[in-house]
């Protein structure tokens, strides 16, 4: 079956993900991989990190999680980076596989990203309030190594998922994973789809002890590490 043009990235000629089990793969391999509800039973708030926005598909993933988490009054701070943002419209478009199981997170995601000034390069903010309590978007339009470098905390899990090392090998260079590795908490996590050589060394010497897990859909096996 052919993709349609809107779900590929033109910049890097690959899909923004993939479709089938999208949310699903969200979870298992990067809300699971980096233990972020373990991290969220001893204390409300929790930083995250995420290379590469695209769509959005992680952050309305993670509401829909938390959301079915029962927990409450969580503050979410959720740091991102994308290079090549897209309109709101595109996103809606790129999201539309998945208006049956969560529709009213696409539209909550949809609308306030409609308000950011995507032309203006540097930090945006917005929030979105859910029965979990809130989640803040810091939206960096730029380059990722930039945005870790601006982060003013640390984070505590990391989604990596910039498109695979083939198609952008700039994104898993070692001087971005180790300046993430400086901008991660002791204990904190990291997670991806990748299971590269290149990328699991660059974690390791970015001070992460990663280990190769079962994957989930397509993907035989994914990557988790802790900061050591
Ligand atoms: C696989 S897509 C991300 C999918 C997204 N996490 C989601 O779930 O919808 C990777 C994104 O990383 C962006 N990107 C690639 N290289 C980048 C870089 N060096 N800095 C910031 N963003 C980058 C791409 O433009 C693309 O939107």
């Amino acid at each position: 079956m052919l993709t349609p043009p809107y779900l590929i990235n033109e910049h890097y000629n690959d899909r923004y993900f993939d479709v089938v089990n999208a949310i699903e793969e969200a979870k298992h391999i990067y809300f699971e991989g980096t233990c972020i509800i373990d991290m969220l039973k001893k204390r409300s708030g929790l930083s995250i990190g995420e290379t590469g926005f695209g769509a959005g598909r992680m952050l309305i993933s993670l509401m829909d999680y938390l959301d079915d988490s029962g927990m409450t009054d969580l503050a979410i701070n959720y740091n991102s980076a994308e290079l090549h943002p897209i309109s709101s419209e595109r996103m809606a478009s790129i999201l539309e596989g998945f208006i049956e199981p969560v529709g009213h997170l696409i539209d909550q995601l949809v609308r306030a990203y409609g308000s950011i000034d995507t032309t203006k390069s540097g930090w945006h903010q917005i929030q979105l309030t859910r029965p979990f309590g809130t989640i803040t978007l810091n939206l960096y339009i730029g380059e990722a190594l930039e945005m870790v470098n601006a982060l003013a905390t640390r984070c505590d899990a990391w989604f990596l998922d910039g498109h695979g090392p083939k198609k952008n090998p700039d994104i898993w260079r070692p001087e971005l994973l180790m300046a993430i590795g400086e901008k991660t908490s002791s204990g904190g996590t990291c997670a991806t789809f990748t299971v590269a050589g290149a990328v699991r060394r660059g974690l390791a010497s970015a001070g992460f002890s990663v280990e190769q897990v079962p994957g989930f859909g397509g993907k035989k096996a994914v990557l988790k590490g802790v900061k050591i």
